[in-house]
């Protein structure tokens, strides 16, 4: 399959809206869509499809489509006009707005050429996830739909697969689980997802196992497995230290979590409890990247300084705010770690942010922006509903 008919099959699944779609079709017919493309759309699109796409969105992208061919006086082929036909006369024109029902989306990370390196730590160029979301945005406080944050922070996840591999990860407000499914993809050795909409992790636990990963709903400490995603019920306001205490994560991550101001001192709660856990170096850095590791501020300052200085470099600059080298194979015998947390955020109020940041320094906490020294590979080429400029990556750590 070409490039340009890959992207139109990607949006097609990923739910775009239909004059993406159009667009695309367009393209891979070099300006029009031409009969080669309509049967392209026909076999691999709606044939292998319609039963697990959203039926009044597919009827909406076939009547733009049959409009778009008409329109340029082309010839429509049959199956589409019957297949129109078909939805014309069992489903009701308005179904589609008036719809907040659940739909299946599927986000399909398509792996440039060349990344050799993810291919082979990815068993595949392309990882594609099944995601049960609503159509009403606000449905589950927001958690059943996918934000812009949480692809970007995916993006993060399979172009750095070694910061992530062999490493206990914890989200807050994991909404649909598209973050930690990339998490277990990548091998991290424990995966917490957590989020305060009981709605919302029940539609989360969902998700994960049609991704065919277990789901362990325990609050308690477990042993680790990388097949088994742990889902947890965690409202900041009234998730309690202790609860937090039975969590030792390397990394805490959280995407579009900044955005209520009354919810904010709460989240920086959780936040300072999770990065003040300190937790024992392993006595050799387990990490796939040799000389790096993660999450490295240690309690011990003098010794870490002498240790754990230098940026990575070289063909790592993408992650050196994050990774401190070690002396390879030094012993870390009596030094302690700390997590660091990865917060991917879309800025749509100034105030709110910069109260998030007050909060933070009142806590004690140091925020870093990683936006432009640590751009994740573009994946997702073909979601050009996706505007990845808006989104913002922080590094946040204890001072
Ligand atoms: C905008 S959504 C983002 C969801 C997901 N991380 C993403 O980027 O697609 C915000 C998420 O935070 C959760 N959330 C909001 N307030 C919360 C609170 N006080 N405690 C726990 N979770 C909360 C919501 O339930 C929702 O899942």
């Amino acid at each position: 399959m070409a490039d340009q008919e890959l992207h139109l099959l990607s949006a097609f699944l990923a739910m775009e809206p239909t004059d993406s779609l159009i667009g695309l079709a367009r393209e891979c017919g070099g300006g029009s869509v031409t009969e080669r493309v309509q049967r392209f759309i026909w076999e691999h699109c709606i044939t292998k499809y319609a039963g697990k796409l959203h039926a009044p969105y597919l009827r909406k992208f076939l009547k733009k489509l049959i409009a778009e061919v008409e329109l340029n006086h082309g010839d429509v082929i049959d199956e589409l006009y019957e297949h129109y036909a078909h939805y014309m006369t069992t489903l009701k024109e308005n179904d589609l707005e008036k719809d907040n029902a659940r739909v299946f989306k599927y986000i399909s990370f398509l792996f440039p050429d060349g990344c050799l390196e993810l291919s082979r730590c990815l068993e595949s160029r392309k990882l594609m996830v099944q995601l049960q979301c609503s159509l009403n945005m606000l449905e589950g406080d927001t958690g059943c739909s996918v934000w812009p944050s949480s692809l970007l922070l995916s993006e993060c996840i399979l172009s750095f697969p070694e910061l992530f591999s062999n490493k206990s990860c914890f989200e807050v407000g994991s909404g649909v689980g598209l973050v930690g499914i990339c998490l277990a993809h990548v091998k991290a050795s424990k995966v917490i997802l957590s989020d305060g909409d009981l709605s919302t992790l029940a539609n989360m636990k969902l998700n994960l196992e049609l991704n065919r990963l277990s789901v362990e709903t325990d609050m308690s400490e477990t042993t680790e497995d990388p097949n088994m995603v742990k889902c947890i019920h965690l409202p900041w306001e009234s998730v309690s230290e202790k609860e937090l205490q039975n969590h030792k994560p390397d990394i805490i991550l959280g995407a579009d979590v900044i955005y209520d101001p009354v919810c904010l001192p709460h989240l920086v709660r959780v936040l300072t409890l999770l990065l003040n856990q300190e937790k024992p170096y392993p006595d050799q850095c387990s990490n796939n990247h040799p000389g790096f590791s993660l999450g490295s501020k240690c309690s011990s300052d003098a010794k870490v300084n002498a240790t754990h200085q230098a940026n990575a470099s070289n063909g790592d600059e993408s992650v050196a705010s994050l990774c401190k080298r070690t002396d390879n194979g030094a012993s870390h015998v009596g030094l302690k770690k700390r997590p660091t947390a990865l917060i991917a955020s879309v800025i749509r109020n100034v105030d709110t942010f910069n109260k998030f940041l007050t909060l933070l320094d009142e806590a004690n906490l140091t925020i870093e922006d990683l936006t432009e020294s640590h751009r994740p590979l573009n994946f997702l080429p073909y979601l050009k509903s996706y505007d990845r400029s808006t989104v913002r990556l922080f590094s946040i750590s204890c001072k």
